[in-house]
């Protein structure tokens, strides 16, 4: 597509991936809503790059409805919605997996992402156009110790994807995951810094050029997937 003067929605967009994706549509003349949990840093965020700033959280079904009513209100039009929100946690063995940590990251990584999936759906097939991006991660493609909660999580949104992709495909409505290896941001940290950008790991940019690049293309085909990772990590 086409990005000037098209209308996007990114979830989780006050820090890290979401932020630079935010910045590199606006600087390409896309209009954008983020959203995100922390409301002081959100319209911090928004103000400094010229986004609109929806305080959302993608785990409550009243937030998500919330959000789309303002969206239109504000845009009319949806053209892409990046389901970026996401968080770890319960990192643990099988045998000490904690089932409160695991619904507190599915209610966010799995069941936030089909909720927000879900209206931008219906918008996309009424408008018969729209594009949808879910950020999963490569442990959606491989599972590691201690990863049964965020690892399974981002392999539900995955599957989800995939599904997505045989509904909405008819609908002229391009759906792709995209899978970054470790990006240096504020994921994990309990203060929410950022963390500093270190030569040898992926910095938010590089899957911010990974998502626009596959939004970029003439909506007559699609990215099914992508993965993203640093050339020397070591
Ligand atoms: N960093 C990595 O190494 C890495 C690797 C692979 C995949 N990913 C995925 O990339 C996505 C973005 O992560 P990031 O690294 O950019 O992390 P980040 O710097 O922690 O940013 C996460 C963003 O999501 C927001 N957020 C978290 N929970 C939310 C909720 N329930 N509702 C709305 N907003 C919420 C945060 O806002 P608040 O601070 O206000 O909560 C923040 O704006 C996540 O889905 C993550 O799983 C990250």
């Amino acid at each position: 597509m086409q990005l000037k003067d098209t209308n996007h929605l990114i979830t989780g967009g006050s820090s890290g991936i979401g932020k630079a994706t935010a910045e590199l549509l606006i600087a390409k003349g896309a209009r954008v809503a983020i959203t995100g949990r922390d409301p002081m840093k959100l319209a911090r965020v928004a103000e400094a790059m010229g986004a609109h700033a929806i305080h959302a959280d993608v785990a409550k079904e009243s937030d998500v409805k919330r959000t789309y009513v303002e969206f239109l209100e504000r845009f009319e039009r949806l053209d892409g919605l990046v389901n970026n929100a996401g968080i770890g946690g319960g990192w643990a063995p099988i045998d000490e997996l904690n089932m409160e940590a695991m619904r507190q990251v599915y209610d966010v990584n799995v069941f936030g992402a089909a909720m927000m999936g879900q209206e931008a759906a219906a918008i996309f097939k009424k408008q018969n156009s729209g594009c949808l991006i879910n950020i999963a991660s490569t442990a959606a493609l491989k599972g590691y110790a201690k990863g049964t909660v965020y690892s399974s999580s981002k392999w539900a949104l995955r599957g989800m994807t995939q599904c997505w992709q045989a509904d909405l495909r008819p609908h002229n409505v391009a759906v792709t995951l995209v899978n970054p290896s470790e990006v240096a941001t504020a994921f994990g940290a309990e203060n929410r810094e950022e963390r500093t950008a270190a030569h040898n790991k992926l910095r938010s940019e590089e899957i911010a050029h990974a998502i626009v690049a596959a939004m970029e293309m003439d909506p007559r085909g699609f990215i099914p997937e992508l993965a993203v990772f640093a050339t020397n990590p070591w």
